[in-house]
């Protein structure tokens, strides 16, 4: 089987995977809150999404010999936490859009309150599923260490600081390394966060070990918001499943808006090939995550 072949299985595999163990983890709609729960599912399962933090976290634990078992809670928490990014960056307030994962946002398929409570609840979801899941082996300290380290990417310092700096910066032209922070928060800080949560599962894992996979997840999160950045130019609506060129109607400063289009795309080669080079200490356990940083940049939604 070619490499691209047994990639695209691998893909599949672990998208099935989380896919499955989402759905048993998503409360079934019931009572009162019945809509609330309908909205959660309605973001969370059944839409385009490309899976990529639970993959990234199969991935890493692939790289360190981790049962694939031991993953799926810290998978779908790290999906979990993402969708909820997804409904309120969607938001009148935030980046008003009307199309995700080629079907109306959950603020236009259900109401704007029951979207906001949609994204409260499924943060507090990922949490209380790291703290419950009784498949994961793994000691309470480590498991205290990876609740910490998903709230830490997810805050202030994280993903929502992230798109705090976006927000304030839109009509703004940012420097390089501005617009840098930026992306490494509002994307790369959950990117990195799946890729180590993955790795903590191995708690024989070395520091090194570690060190090396962080550099990765860096230099892969970036890539991705890069080219999140170029599709937003590139790409067609249908294909992207979400408004292509809302990041131009609303002047946000994005890569291409600073570096051009060739200049992004050499940025987010540059970040790749480090990638790779960060995985250098790795035998072949590590190519689902070298295919996979590939495919972040190559990706055409
Ligand atoms: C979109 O993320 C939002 C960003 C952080 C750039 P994805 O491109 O991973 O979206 P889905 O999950 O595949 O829909
Ligand atoms: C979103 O960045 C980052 C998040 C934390 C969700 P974008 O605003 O560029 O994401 P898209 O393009 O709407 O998916
Ligand atoms: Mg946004
Ligand atoms: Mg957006
Ligand atoms: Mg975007």
């Amino acid at each position: 089987m070619s490499d691209n072949n047994s990639f695209k299985n691998k893909l599949q595999e672990y998208c099935r995977r989380v896919d499955k163990a989402l759905d048993q983890w998503l409360p079934q709609p019931d009572g009162p809150e019945g809509l609330l729960q309908q909205a959660m599912r309605y973001t969370v399962i059944g839409g385009g999404g490309k899976r990529v933090r639970p993959v990234l976290v199969y991935a890493a634990g692939e790289a360190l010999n981790v049962p694939l078992d031991q993953l799926d809670s810290l998978a779908c928490a790290v999906e979990i936490i993402h969708a909820y990014s997804l409904i309120h960056d969607d938001l009148p307030a935030m980046d008003d859009d009307d199309l995700r994962r080629g079907r109306p946002t959950c603020h236009k398929a259900y109401d704007e309150a029951t979207a906001i409570l949609a994204g409260d609840a499924l943060q507090a979801l990922a949490f209380d599923i790291m703290a419950r899941d009784t498949t994961m082996q793994c000691s309470d300290k480590t498991r205290i260490e990876m609740i910490h380290l998903l709230a830490t990417a997810s805050g202030s310092i994280g993903m929502a600081g992230g798109q705090a700096i976006d927000l304030a910066a839109v009509g703004k032209q940012l420097t390089l390394e501005e617009l840098e922070n930026m992306h490494r928060l509002k994307t790369g800080a959950l990117i990195r966060a799946s890729v180590l949560l993955g790795a903590m599962c191995n708690e024989t894992a070395t520091a090194d070990t570690l060190t090396k996979l962080d550099t990765y997840a860096h230099c892969v999160g970036l890539a991705f918001q890069i080219q999140d950045d170029i599709l937003d130019v590139v790409a067609d609506t249908e294909t992207l499943g979400k408004p292509q060129g809302s990041d131009s109607e609303q002047n946000k400063p994005t890569y291409p808006s600073l570096l051009g289009l060739d200049g992004a795309r050499e940025r987010a080669q540059s970040c790749h090939q480090q990638a790779i080079q960060a995985l250098d200490i790795f035998d072949e356990s590590a190519d689902t995550l070298r295919q996979l940083s590939a495919y972040i940049v190559e990706r055409e939604h």
